[in-house]
């Protein structure tokens, strides 16, 4: 299967990017052919949505922008499942992965259809510096925003992950979580 992992951090092997690589390393141990596809949207040059509605052309398959975004969304289109990954910043997820969130209005057609097959799984991970009390409802609202592509989506979330140090240190219980969700993500 193909795992589309994005991530929305600046940094390429910190916090964010080595939880989504514990899921996925997690959910190769489940499934014998897991093919990924890494996508650092900090080294990609893009645009936020520019609201100009072309991707409400009944004739559009989504946004019509032809950046470098356009092919993480045509991918995103076919690949079974995802890992999105993000930093809280300012309690919210980083600026990157927001223009993607916002390009993503091209997956719904003219009359509100959706446009990305069903049966699609997605882990959200997301890292924040906070204790787990902080920030509780942000994987929350990701989740349901997703959930109106008719995405399944599951969140692992990794607190108390300074950004000033040296290596990221996984709790036992961010192991085992990471370990169900890759299970989940590749179980048909
Ligand atoms: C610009 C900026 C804003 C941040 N805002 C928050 C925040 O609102 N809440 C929080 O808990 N951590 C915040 N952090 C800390 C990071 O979310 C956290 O350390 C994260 O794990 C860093 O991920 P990375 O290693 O992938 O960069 C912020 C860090 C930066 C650089």
């Amino acid at each position: 299967m193909n795992i589309l992992a994005i991530s929305g951090s600046p940094r390429p092997a910190r916090n964010t990017a080595s939880l989504m690589k514990l899921v996925i390393e997690c959910a190769k141990t489940y499934a014998s052919e897991v093919n990924t596809m890494w996508c650092n949207l900090n080294d990609m040059t893009y645009s936020g949505c520019q609201s100009c509605l072309a991707c409400k052309d009944p004739a559009a398959k989504s946004c019509v922008r032809k950046d470098s975004l356009a092919f993480v969304l045509d991918v995103m289109l076919a690949s079974q499942a995802w890992v999105i990954g993000t930093p809280v910043y300012m309690g919210h997820v980083s600026g990157q992965l927001k223009l993607l969130l916002d390009r993503m209005y091209g997956f719904t057609g003219p009359n509100g259809e959706k446009r990305l097959p069903a049966g699609k799984k997605v882990v959200v991970a997301i890292t924040q510096e906070a204790d787990e009390e902080c920030h509780t409802d942000l994987g929350e609202q990701i989740a349901s925003w997703l959930s109106r592509w008719g995405l399944e989506t599951r969140i692992i979330r990794a607190c108390s992950m300074p950004v000033a140090a040296p290596a990221p240190e996984f709790s036992q219980a961010v192991k085992e979580q990471a370990d169900v969700l890759g299970k989940w993500l590749v179980t048909p």
